[in-house]
């Protein structure tokens, strides 16, 4: 290198590194501003970036961890009943944790997530352009061979695919507002059941806790996106009708059973199950956030209330029955009580999202147990980012491996407890 060009360069780096170090200095200042103002924020906000690190970890652990097939059995009166599954919700939860991680501005809880921020959410889209691949319209369904027998779970990939139709990327507006319109189709064609629910399973009508996660969120998002009140309301609908029909006295208050058959008109599963109760509220409160954002806010107040005070049963119910070690039990009733960082993770951050939204319910005892709940869970992160215990996602009475929705509740666990602190 020539002598003028390299004194070039070096001026160069050296302005480089005047500009970084400077973003450094100013992300120190509101460190110090943070914890002139508050001590208790302050610890919780050197706690963040100590943890953040494994963030990275925990995310490619869940990416690599998505299945394309698997084959969940359940033990129903005796007779082990083999449901065939392509585990298309660990795509679509997968999808909402990337883009709560790397693009908060595009998530529900964003200040405007339903415009164009300019930058693109590339990590969500290319999860969500995975999932757009199928024929019948539902999504994450071609995986295999079409054959999955869940109605709504593809429906949790709908509104990452439908972030595809405002935002910069190759595909265009076109592509991804098709694959949501099928989506939706397919969602509103499905049976009710005799409350009038949407069933989440496309063979019979059966209520899953985990359906409000997959289900109503997207009809929400669909709503908030195009003006369109009536799919908000069936959205709020459907939370009702879940918990009508799965709500029962547990003992520690009033929780949801994970399946009821409503052909039947038996409990497939009357147990209460953490990770059901973590579906269903972090549903839930995707549902009353979106429809706070959307244009019907104002006339929509009595269901964004029904919503908090049915997330809150949840998080009053499930945190009486934490175990001694912050860890929620696998099953409060009707199967076993190992511990499970999964639930737990998801619980959390529904705290910190109830905190940070609607503040005159979620005061600073679920914040509290939240932090607690969430040391618990980084205690068990190993070096490769994979969580543990936690419950086999495919055989809820046992503990797994490496459980993708684990993984994800993680994300949206450190994803939430971040926007509270207002990092
Ligand atoms: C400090 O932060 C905590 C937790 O967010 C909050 O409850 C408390 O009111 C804050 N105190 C002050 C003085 O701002
Ligand atoms: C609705 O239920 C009927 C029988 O009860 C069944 O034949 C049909 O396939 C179901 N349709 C959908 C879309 O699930
Ligand atoms: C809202 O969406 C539903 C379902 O797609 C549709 O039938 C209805 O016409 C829409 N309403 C408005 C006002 O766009
Ligand atoms: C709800 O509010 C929207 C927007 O302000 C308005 O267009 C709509 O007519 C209202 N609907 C009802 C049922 O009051
Ligand atoms: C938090 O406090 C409120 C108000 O006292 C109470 O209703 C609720 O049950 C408490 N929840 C938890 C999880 O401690
Ligand atoms: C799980 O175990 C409980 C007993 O601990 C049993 O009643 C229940 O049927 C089992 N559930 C499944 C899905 O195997």
């Amino acid at each position: 290198m020539q002598r003028p060009l390299f004194y070039l360069y070096l001026s160069l780096l050296v302005f480089v590194q005047a500009v970084l170090g400077s973003r450094h200095i100013s992300r120190l200042t509101t460190y110090h501003e943070i914890r002139a103002d508050n001590s208790t924020n302050a610890a919780e906000v050197s706690l963040w970036w100590q943890h953040s690190r494994l963030v990275e970890n925990i995310k490619s652990a869940m990416l690599a961890s998505i299945r394309t097939r698997c084959v969940l059995s359940l033990r129903k009166v005796s007779v082990i009943v083999r449901y065939l599954y392509h585990c298309s919700w660990e795509q679509g939860t997968a999808s909402q944790a990337v883009l709560e991680t790397d693009n908060p501005e595009y998530s529900v809880f964003g200040k405007s997530p339903f415009q164009d921020h300019r930058n693109a959410p590339t990590s969500t889209l290319q999860l969500a352009l995975s999932a757009v691949q199928t024929p019948d319209g539902r999504l994450s369904q071609q995986i295999n061979d079409a054959e999955d027998a869940a109605a709504l779970d593809g429906a949790s990939a709908g509104s990452t695919v439908l972030l595809g139709s405002f935002t910069r990327n190759p595909r265009g507006s076109q592509y991804w507002e098709s694959a949501a319109d099928k989506e939706l189709a397919y969602v509103l064609s499905v049976n009710r059941t005799s409350n009038g629910a949407i069933s989440q399973r496309a063979d019979g009508r059966q209520y899953w806790a985990d359906g409000v996660f997959m289900g109503p969120p997207f009809l929400a998002y669909y709503g908030a996106l195009h003006n369109n009140q009536s799919l908000l309301q069936l959205a709020y609908d459907n939370c009702r009708l879940y918990r009508e029909a799965l709500l029962i006295d547990g003992p520690t208050g009033p929780l949801w059973a994970h399946i009821y058959d409503d052909d039947t008109k038996s409990w497939i599963d009357e147990g209460i199950w953490a990770t059901g109760l973590g579906w269903a509220s972090l549903g839930m409160i995707r549902v009353a956030v979106t429809i706070r954002k959307s244009a019907f806010t104002s006339n929509m107040t009595e269901q964004v209330n029904d919503l908090v005070a049915w997330t809150k049963e949840i998080l009053d119910g499930a945190f009486l029955g934490l175990r001694t070690d912050n860890l929620m039990p696998d099953y409060i009733t009707g199967g076993p009580s190992f511990a499970d960082s999964s639930s737990s993770s998801a619980l959390a951050s529904v705290a910190y999202r109830g905190a940070k939204f609607f503040p005159e319910t979620f005061g600073c005892n679920y914040t509290r147990k939240a932090a607690e709940i969430r040391e618990a869970v980084i205690c068990g992160v190993d070096s490769m980012g994979v969580l543990s215990p936690v419950v086999d996602p495919l055989s809820w009475n046992a503990t797994g491996v490496l459980s993708t929705e684990g993984q994800a509740f993680a994300l949206m666990m450190f994803a939430a407890w971040k926007d509270w602190l207002c990092l």
